[in-house]
């Protein structure tokens, strides 16, 4: 088999998979992408991505187009690269613990596939896995698979990912930092090149430390970020039963502190996404297993959790009950400029707003065909906002998409039966709303 000079492989095409091939192929690397998902490898090859994410799609088509992409899901063609990443999902189970069912099987795949190599090749786990398990999970698994040993023969390394979803290229393309958890000296010094020649132009800060450490950043960034959203989320409940209190104003003037810093101080709905509560919850099961109960981390996602409530309570203030009241949802995917709907508040919402008798309507510009999948048949999915808001007593804005921003007041009222707004996530600008009831987080407009 022909191998690739310099050519890298991903096992696992999904957001960070494959985002991280793409920007690597728009940087001249040939790339080898592997899944285990036929028909993904299929639309892949036409250049179609499987799900939307800003740039995606025009770099991977230039990429296939220059043929620097080859698709398969021939797990033995990671031979033909010198760099080989997993990037496969590290799901929870139901106690919340982290499946690595996935993370082995792509690990006996590729030990298997450089079993017969004459070179030597770098394994990276770039999955978010627990801390000790490059070393403890994966290293024997690989050896094992591979008869050879790491270190002289293969190289093994910790390299987490901190891209987010929806800005996954652009973070890709200028990432604020690379971690290397390297098991030896080499290993280290041929990831370290490695990215040397990706960002070539720009000094990005680089942490080279052990593949345990590493895997603890990756946890240590979730927790933090996820306790920020939860911290003031808590602020935006408390503003909002004190008449006048503003959140927005309050997150203003905190984040001028720079111990305290503006980014990730947004009031909403809650976090969602593939990952904060699933790494918060393999974090807590990690840490009971070394028997520390991470008290703060189990608050957090309490918080997460019942802010759905906080919201509904929001459109209960303004209808009342909300038997057979009809609530117009804008909004289904976790956040703006993606379609994942993974964990998104939206969907605890309407659990709620159903349990309470309302009938639903939704609309959201790129979710729909993955919120149809998980959604109960009675919610109305309708293909745009104005259809959306037909016949509502309330709306409930939770995604902040930007053609949400563009609604005008007439929008809602030439739709709605009734004037009533929740804003989740505080897109709606007052001034517009003469004559609407208008609720909003963490804005202390009423006594509870
Ligand atoms: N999504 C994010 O924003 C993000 C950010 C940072 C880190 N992470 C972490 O990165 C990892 C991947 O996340 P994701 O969101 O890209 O996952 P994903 O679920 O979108 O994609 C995983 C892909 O792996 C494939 N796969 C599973 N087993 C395979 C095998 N044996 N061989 C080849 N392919 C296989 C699946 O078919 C799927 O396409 C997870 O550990 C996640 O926690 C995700």
């Amino acid at each position: 088999m022909r191998r690739e000079s310099d050519a890298v492989s991903f096992v696992g095409l999904g957001y960070v998979g494959l985002c991280t091939a793409t920007v690597m192929a728009s940087k001249g690397i040939k790339t080898i992408g592997v899944d285990v998902d036929e028909k993904r490898i299929e639309e892949l090859g036409k250049g179609h991505p499987p799900f939307h994410e800003p740039q995606l799609e025009q770099m991977l088509k230039a990429a296939v187009r220059k043929k620097r992409m080859e698709f398969t899901t021939d797990a033995s063609r990671v031979a033909q690269a010198n760099t080989i990443f997993l990037t496969v999902g590290t799901p929870s189970r139901d106690d919340g613990s982290m499946d690595l069912a996935y993370v082995k099987k792509a690990t006996q795949n590729v030990g298997s596939a450089i079993a017969e190599s004459p070179s030597y090749h770098l394994v990276v786990i770039k999955s978010t896995v627990i801390p000790g398990t490059t070393i403890d999970v994966v290293r024997p698994v690989l050896e094992a698979a591979s008869e050879k040993l790491i270190g002289p023969e293969v190289g093994l390394a910790s390299n987490p990912e901190f891209l987010a979803e929806g800005s996954a290229i652009k973070g890709t393309l200028q990432p604020d930092k690379i971690v290397i958890g390297a098991f030896d000296t080499k290993s280290g010094a041929t990831l370290t090149k490695l990215y040397r020649r990706i960002y070539s132009k720009i000094n990005i800060p680089t942490i080279v430390t052990d593949p345990t450490t590493a895997e603890t950043i990756k946890y240590a960034s979730n927790a933090f970020l996820a306790t920020r959203v939860s911290t003031i989320n808590t602020i935006a409940n408390i503003c909002q039963r004190v008449p006048n209190a503003d959140v927005e104003t309050v997150a203003k003037a905190i984040g001028l502190d720079p111990r305290i810093g503006r980014l990730y101080l947004k009031a909403g709905p809650g976090y969602g996404g593939s990952c904060f509560h699933k790494d918060l919850q393999a974090l807590i099961s990690f840490s009971r297993s070394l028997n520390y109960d991470p008290l703060l981390l189990a608050a957090v996602e309490k918080v997460n959790q019942r802010q759905a409530s906080e919201i509904v309570n929001l459109s209960k203030k303004l209808l009342g009950s909300l038997d057979n009241r009809r609530i117009a949802v804008l909004g289904l995917a976790f956040k703006k400029d993606t379609d994942d709907i993974r964990e998104a508040p939206s969907l605890r919402v309407i659990d709620e707003l159903l349990k309470n008798g309302a009938s639903v309507s939704a609309y959201d510009p790129m979710a729909l065909e993955n919120a149809r999948r998980v959604l109960p048949e009675k919610v109305e999915l309708l293909p745009d906002a104005i259809s959306c808001l037909k016949g509502a007593d309330c709306c409930i804005v939770m995604t902040e998409w930007d053609e949400f921003r563009r609604l005008r007041p007439n929008d809602y009222k030439s739709s709605m039966r009734a004037p009533n707004i929740v804003d989740a996530r505080r897109i709606i600008k007052r001034g517009d709303l003469n004559g609407f009831n208008y609720m909003a987080i963490g804005l202390g407009t009423s006594s509870p």
